[in-house]
């Protein structure tokens, strides 16, 4: 049968039968590319039979099925057992996503090296490396397992081969762009090849009960290269953030069947690989300028996780033009939004300046509870007063000016009790009658309020 021809688009994967200059599908432009379809050899390439299916299922009642206990395998690095749920869960896909340089293989290659010691053997696979390469990384790690086996190599059928002969307990693809079908003509890191590697090696994953982390790389907009559909087939999607020259970097759950969504871990990276921050609030509040108008320490919560944040605001007179909104760390649309509320509810006539907000250290604070933060240091740095140091902030901001009950409040008030912060400011309906806290608490309930009592 002669090899026939579709056009997919690049951007969301749509499969169109001719080409298009626009697709149908995702309105992108320019993104349609050919790719020739061999008649599959001796089979299905994988997509037919729905992956992780046993052979002859039958529907069973849903008290008889039986769980057995999830045990799950820690990695030893406690802050990338978090982000999991606990550890690594058997049969399950996580895939690593990042820019490149931001320590990816780095980190894939530490956990291998515990869980070679703790669970048993280890197979990574690295199509961008050669094994002398990754040993020399090794060594600068100081890891030493004699159960981690290194294989350089992109076929995936030659991948799936050793998988059968060595049967180890956690393989490592480094990364899925490099990996192939034979089968299919496309180039590898296509968006086929993608999708194809990705469900055979999912099928291998739960047929063996064989924990496969993928490493994937991200593309100039922030997204997992390939189609999305690798982030719907796999159980765990992990992004590794930070900014390449400074030091920290946080990974991020965004998708996890076996855990919360919204934990991170942080790390460090230095000369002997990854190490974990036990303390990043302290990391991120090391620099912070006392008495500066328009820094501000927001006491947030990532997942069950309480961080203190430095949020700093610098607002000037615009000279010309639409004033600048520049907002790193923050989401964009929320400080505009918290600027007309200070310009129409607290009479701050901030449309008229230019406003640039920054998160410290490079972290993100994307929750409303950051919001009266967010509004306070921007009148702190118009008004160019300070907030008293030992204060730490924390509210949403509604479109009336009102500030709005938060959750994790004892979380996030211990954590800044621990840090030496002598006072909070939390939303008034947040505050319980005769709860015992750790620190002063003292109720606002509108932005006018806050910004009375701190900056004025
Ligand atoms: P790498 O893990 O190769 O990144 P990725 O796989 O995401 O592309 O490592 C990224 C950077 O980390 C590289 O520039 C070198 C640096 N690095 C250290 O600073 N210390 C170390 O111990 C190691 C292994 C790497
Ligand atoms: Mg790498």
């Amino acid at each position: 049968m002669k090899p026939t021809s579709v056009f997919r688009c690049q951007s969301c994967g749509y499969q169109a039968g001719k080409w298009y200059g626009r697709c149908p599908d995702c309105g992108a432009f320019n993104t349609l590319a050919e790719e020739r379809v061999a008649p599959p050899r001796g089979g299905p390439v994988g997509r037919r039979r729905g992956p992780g299916a046993a052979p002859s299922a039958t529907p069973r009642r849903l008290a008889e099925v039986t769980t057995g206990d999830v045990e799950r395998v820690r990695t030893g690095i406690s802050e990338l057992d978090r982000v999991l749920g606990g550890g690594v869960v058997p049969g399950s896909l996580v895939l690593i996503g990042g820019d490149p340089g931001i320590g990816k293989s780095t980190l894939v290659l530490q956990a291998s090296g515990v869980l070679a010691r703790a669970a048993g053997p280890v197979l990574y696979v690295s199509g961008e490396e050669s094994a002398a390469q990754v040993k020399l990384r090794a060594d600068r790690l100081g890891l030493a397992a004699p159960a981690l086996y290194l294989l350089a190599e992109t076929a995936l059928e030659a991948i799936e081969a050793q998988v059968e002969t060595l049967q180890p307990r956690v393989l490592v693809v480094d990364s899925i762009q490099t990996v192939y079908l034979e089968a299919l003509e496309s180039a590898p890191g296509s968006v086929s090849q993608v999708r194809e590697c990705g469900g055979r090696l999912l099928a291998l994953a739960k047929a063996g009960d064989l924990a496969v982390f993928l490493v994937g790389h991200v593309t100039k907009e922030g997204a997992l290269a390939g189609p999305r559909v690798l982030e719907h087939l796999v159980d765990t999607v992990l992004y590794f953030e930070g900014e390449r020259h400074a030091t920290y970097r946080v990974l991020r759950a965004v998708k996890n069947r076996f855990g919360s969504t919204n934990e991170i871990g942080v790390f460090e990276m230095t000369d002997r690989g990854l190490g974990e921050v036990r303390n990043p609030s302290a990391v991120f509040l090391a620099e912070r300028p006392q008495g500066a108008p328009g820094s501000v320490i927001v006491a947030a919560l990532e997942g069950t996780r309480p961080l203190l944040l430095e949020l700093q605001a610098l607002v000037t007179p615009a000279h010309f033009g639409t004033p600048r909104r520049t907002v790193l760390g923050a989401d964009y649309n929320r400080v505009c939004l918290l600027l007309a509320i200070l310009d129409k509810r607290a009479g701050l006539p901030l449309q008229s300046q230019d406003v640039f907000v920054n998160v410290a250290g490079g972290a993100r604070c994307q929750e409303p509870a950051g919001d009266l933060g967010l509004a306070l240091a921007a009148a702190s740095s118009y008004l160019d007063r300070p907030l008293p140091p030992e204060v730490v902030v924390v509210g949403e901001v509604g479109l009336t000016g009102e500030v709005r009950a938060i959750g994790g409040v004892e979380a996030r008030l211990r954590e800044a009790a621990a840090l030496g912060f002598q006072v909070a400011v939390l939303p008034r309906s947040s505050l319980v009658a005769g709860a015992d806290y750790p620190l002063t608490v003292t109720g606002v309930g509108t932005l006018d309020e806050a910004i009375g009592l701190l900056v004025k």
